[in-house]
């Protein structure tokens, strides 16, 4: 097993990643006895040692009802703070004299794409790079050029096994368990086909806007922002088949086939929508064609999915926040048992929900009460929560096996080109923007998409 970090540097140490995601984790890694280094944090603002103390308070207080103030305390005392400029080599000279007892440093580059060269070429010119790990957080590029571009500039510094390119869905319990779901059970893999599936749905849905984060977010969108790297990353647990062996590389390899079958997405099947007041929050455009959601039928071309549409949909300001792959299956081959109504019974549906109050539900039908013999759906349900109680959050999990060089929860550089082929021809489309109200599920052209989307269920 690689020997485990000894440092941690976090470059863009005042943005928002590390207040809302990083310090939380940092802080829990403390708590169980995972993390006794130094971190380091490096920005460009003039932040002191005490002002990055009290911003990882702050950010730990709002992440947890109640702090550990032992542990909050063993992780300030690792905490320190390098003010500079990127492209300044005094900076790296500092960190370099800061990490002279650190044999494995790992860079956390939480910071913007254009200033992520200027920081490579820093850390390699101060002898850094050669000893470190990096952890590489998205937009990994805007298209499959610029990401070619920006792993070109990192392979040049680090060796490619000590570079972990973060989708932090792979992160999620519940993400990983779509593969645990589909492998560890007998039950449902001989379904897992056009013979028996009608169709799948993956919504990303958020009930809140862009945040504060509307600077960034103009000039990334939907798109760029989930449906290339999230949403994708679940369509590849749901659609790839069993990896040849029980290792990282087959099952790195059987997640990469499949997003290689998945056909580029077309804009005549896309809706792209805005919601309404977007145009006037500070940051954004005027005129901005920034899409705030994304609904798009997707399709993958192998005998298994052959015929089955899965549609993908997300969006910022939509009616509630949840994250769910909706697998529906086909109706039985011979329908003998007519719903309440008389109509047709609804189809059996696996609904797995990956946010919060995450799980799975499986709609069934059952017999109605009654001499009557007709059927009526009822739910199956495990809510894994109850079940588990609390889990790791992703960010932390992430952070630990980084530190640890395990790469299994980590992006290839081939998972991302094939995610930036699959999206290629649906970034910067010309065609204005749908406008959607807030609290709605999207344009109305976003519905007839789908034929009958699941509505998600909200916690
Ligand atoms: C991030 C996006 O990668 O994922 C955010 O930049 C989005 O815009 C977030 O809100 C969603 O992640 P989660 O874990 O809250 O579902």
């Amino acid at each position: 097993m690689p020997m485990r970090s000894d440092a941690v540097v976090l470059f863009g140490v005042t943005g928002d990643l590390v207040s809302k995601k990083l310090f939380p984790a940092l802080y829990e890694l403390t708590r169980r006895g995972r993390l006794d280094v130094p971190v380091i944090g490096v920005a460009r603002s003039p932040w002191d040692d005490q002002q990055l103390v009290s911003t990882a308070r702050k950010s730990v207080s709002e992440a947890n009802a109640e702090v550990d103030d032992e542990a909050f305390d063993a992780l300030a005392r690792n905490l320190s703070m390098i003010s500079g400029d990127y492209a300044d080599p005094f900076t790296y000279q500092r960190l370099a004299e800061r990490l002279r007892d650190a044999e494995r440093p790992i860079f956390y580059l939480a910071i913007p794409p254009a200033v992520f060269g200027a920081v490579v070429d820093g850390l390699a010119a101060a002898g850094l790079a050669e000893r470190g790990r990096v952890i590489v957080e998205k937009p990994f590029g805007r298209d499959l050029t610029s990401s070619r571009e920006l792993d070109r500039t990192l392979r040049a510094a680090f060796d490619p096994r000590r570079v972990f390119r973060i989708d932090h869905y792979l992160g999620k319990e519940a993400v990983e368990g779509l593969y645990a779901f589909r492998f560890a059970n007998r039950l449902f893999e001989p379904l897992w086909n056009s013979e028996h599936i009608d169709n799948i749905q993956v919504t990303l849905a958020e009930g809140f806007g862009t945040q504060g984060r509307a600077g960034f977010y103009d000039r990334v969108g939907a798109t760029r922002d989930v449906l290339q790297n999230h949403i994708l990353q679940v369509v590849a647990l749901i659609a790839m088949d069993a990896p040849a062996a029980d290792d990282i590389d087959a099952f790195r390899e059987a997640e990469s086939a499949v997003l290689r079958q998945i056909e580029p997405l077309s804009p005549d099947s896309t809706v792209r929508g805005q919601y309404a007041g977007y145009r006037d929050e500070p940051g954004v455009a005027p005129d901005s064609n920034t899409e705030t959601f994304v609904a798009t039928r997707l399709t993958v071309n192998s005998p298994r999915w052959a015929g089955v549409p899965f549609y993908l949909r997300t969006g910022k300001s939509l009616p509630g926040t949840a994250t769910e792959v909706v697998v529906e299956f086909k109706q039985p081959q011979r329908s003998l048992i007519p719903a309440e109504n008389g109509a047709q019974a609804p189809a059996n549906l696996l609904r797995f929900r990956l946010g919060r109050g995450d799980g799975i539900t499986m709609s069934i039908q059952a017999k109605s009460p009654g001499a009557e013999v007709t059927s009526r759906p009822v739910d199956l349900s495990v809510d894994f929560g109850a079940a588990f109680g609390r889990r790791q959050e992703a960010y932390e999990r992430l952070l630990d096996d980084a530190m640890d060089g395990q790469h299994l929860r980590f992006a290839r550089a081939e998972t991302i080109e094939q995610e930036w082929r699959i999206v290629g021809p649906i970034l910067d489309l010309a065609a204005e923007v749908q406008s959607y109200d807030k609290g709605t599920w999207g344009p109305a052209d976003a519905d007839a998409l789908a034929g009958g989307w699941h509505t998600p269920d909200l916690r």
